[in-house]
């Protein structure tokens, strides 16, 4: 029988690859979308534009249990990954209470509701590698306490109890993904990743001069997000629940990341980056590293592909998106 999963979060970076990936397994995939989604779908489903014809989308919002309730009372899930959020973590020392209501109570309603309605439905929470902070161990693993450093890895950490509360009090088939950074060309302008290599585009077509940046030391483990959804999927395969780390196993710093996003334009990054002390945190994350060992023997997974290749890959997206520029002001220089 076809296996219908929901997914929150489904115009994301991740949720729009797992979308992908379960219609390739022969999913029934169903979304839950802020309702202006569907009103400017241009700009607010763009990372869909290529399944959006064969989505289920329902309007919802993370800030009101009776939309989610009113979701799962009108469609029977076998699987449901939780993966909307605020999910900026600058964003969200700016506005604590916001992502905290959100990302906390977002969770508890979704929980809520499928116990309710539909309590044999399996869930997947977002878990993320901030949620250790200022590290206890190096590398990170399962069994490492946390030590959140901003209101973000706060409200994940509470949202790890949240769905681990509901798998002893309940018996629901609740599993936690750690996971640690994940990118790709789809990744939000305002992670570190895309702002690199979009400002590398800009500066080689000529609509920048400089790229501004906070803290070049912070260092990461950077994976490629097409990778981490595929471990999602296999924690909901298992014949019992439970949390798993989802890294590369290196990691590196946003120097080295700007480094060779740089070079793979043929330039050289101490010449345009310029650190801005308005975009260091009030509390940093100054080490992620993960030991993803209990994934790679449990669930059989494992990263493809190299840190070098996801620079390329985000790198040479963002050339060609801004090859139109370019070309328009190569044209305009050249003579008839
Ligand atoms: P993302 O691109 O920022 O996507 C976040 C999604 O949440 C979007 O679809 C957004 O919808 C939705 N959302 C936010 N607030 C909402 C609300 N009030 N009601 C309904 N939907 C709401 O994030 P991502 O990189 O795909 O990450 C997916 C999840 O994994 C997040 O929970 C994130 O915290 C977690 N995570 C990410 C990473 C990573 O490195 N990417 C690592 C660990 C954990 P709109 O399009 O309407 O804004
Ligand atoms: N965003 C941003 N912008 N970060 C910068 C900048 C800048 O101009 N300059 C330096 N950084 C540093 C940040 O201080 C941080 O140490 C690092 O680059 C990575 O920042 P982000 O790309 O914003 O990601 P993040 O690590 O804070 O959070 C991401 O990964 C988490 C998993 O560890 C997000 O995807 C979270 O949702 C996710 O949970």
């Amino acid at each position: 029988m076809t296996k219908k999963a929901c997914i929150t979060g489904i115009t994301g970076q991740d949720g729009s690859y797992l979308a992908e990936y379960l219609l390739g397994l022969g999913y029934e995939v169903h979304g839950l979308v802020r309702r202006v989604a569907l009103e400017q779908p241009e700009q607010r489903l763009s990372r869909l534009r290529p399944v959006l014809k064969r989505i289920h989308l329902h309007a919802a919002n993370l800030d009101s249990y009776a939309s989610v309730f009113h979701v799962c009372s009108r469609n029977a899930f076998d699987e449901c990954y939780h993966l909307a959020a605020q999910s900026f973590v600058a964003e969200s020392f700016a506005d604590g209470f916001s992502t905290m209501a959100t990302n906390i109570n977002g969770t508890h309603y979704i929980l809520s509701a499928l116990r309710e309605l539909q309590p044999n439905c399996k869930f997947y929470f977002a878990g993320s590698s901030e949620m250790f902070g200022k590290v206890k161990e190096t590398p990170q693993r399962e069994t490492t306490p946390f030590h959140p450093r901003s209101p973000y890895g706060i409200s994940k950490v509470a949202g790890f109890h949240l769905s681990m509360n509901y798998r002893e009090a309940y018996g629901m088939y609740c599993c936690n993904g750690i996971l640690f950074n994940h990118e790709s060309p789809r990744r939000g302008y305002e992670f570190v990743t895309r702002k690199i290599s979009d400002g590398v585009a800009r500066i080689q077509a000529g609509l920048a001069s400089e790229l501004r940046l906070g803290n070049l030391e912070a260092r990461r483990d950077w994976g490629h997000a097409r990778d981490y959804v595929r471990a999602m999927h296999l924690m909901l395969q298992q014949p019992s629940p439970d949390d798993y780390v989802i890294a590369t196993g290196e990691t590196h710093s946003v120097r080295e990341f700007c480094e060779l996003a740089f070079a793979e334009a043929g330039l050289d990054y101490r010449e345009y980056v310029k650190q801005d002390a308005s975009v260091y945190r009030p509390a940093e994350v100054d080490l992620l590293w993960g030991d993803s060992s209990k994934a790679r023997a449990v669930l059989q997974w494992q990263p493809t592909g190299s840190f070098t290749d996801l620079v390329t890959e985000m790198v040479q997206a963002d050339l060609q998106l801004h090859l139109p520029a370019r070309n328009a002001d190569l044209a305009a220089v050249q003579p008839d």
